[in-house]
C-alpha cells in the first residue's frame, strides 16, 4: 500500500462528510450531530497517523522539514475548531459559521499535502520507503479503529 494512496483515500472520505455537513441546517441537528461525530472520528485517526508516522519521516529532510512542521500547526488549528464545534450547540448559526471556517482550513491543508508536500516527499523518499510508510500507516489506522470500536 502506497502511503500517498492511503492518505488520499482518507482525504476523499473526509471531503465527502464535509459536503454532507455543509448541506445540513440548524433545524436538522440530529443528522448534523451524527455526521460531525463521523468527521471527528475520521480526523482523529487520520491526523494521528500522519503525526506519528508521515510527518516525523519528512522532518528528517531539508526539503520537507518546513512543510511538515507547518502541517502540525495546521492540525492543531483544526483540532481546536473541532473541539469548539463539539461543545457548541448545533442549532445555532454560529456553529454553521465556525464549521465553514473548519471546512476551509481542512481543504487548504489537504490541498497543500496532496500538492507541495507529497510532491516534495516523492523526491526525498524511495519507492520502498513510500510503500513501507503506507504499511505502517495502515497498521496504525487499524489499531486506532479497533481501539475506538472496542
Ligand atoms: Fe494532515
Ligand atoms: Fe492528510
Amino acid at each position: 500500500m502506497n502511503a500517498f494512496t492511503l492518505l488520499k483515500a482518507d482525504h476523499k472520505k473526509v471531503a465527502g462528510i464535509l459536503e454532507k455537513i455543509d448541506e445540513t441546517t440548524e433545524r436538522a441537528t440530529k443528522g448534523r450531530e451524527e455526521l460531525f461525530t463521523q468527521l471527528k472520528n475520521e480526523l482523529d485517526v487520520h491526523t494521528r497517523i500522519e503525526e506519528e508516522i508521515l510527518y516525523p519521516a519528512l522532518e528528517e529532510y531539508d526539503e520537507t522539514r518546513a512543510i511538515a512542521l507547518e502541517a502540525y500547526e495546521e492540525h492543531a488549528l483544526v483540532k481546536q475548531l473541532l473541539a469548539e464545534l463539539a461543545s457548541a450547540p448545533k442549532d445555532d448559526e454560529e456553529w454553521t459559521a465556525k464549521f465553514t471556517v473548519l471546512k476551509e482550513n481542512i481543504e487548504h491543508h489537504v490541498e497543500e499535502e496532496e500538492g507541495e508536500m507529497f510532491t516534495k516527499a516523492r523526491k526525498v523518499l524511495s519507492e520502498d520507503e513510500i510503500e513501507n510508510l503506507g504499511e505502517r500507516l495502515q497498521e496504525a489506522k487499524q489499531l486506532q479503529n479497533s481501539a475506538t470500536a472496542g
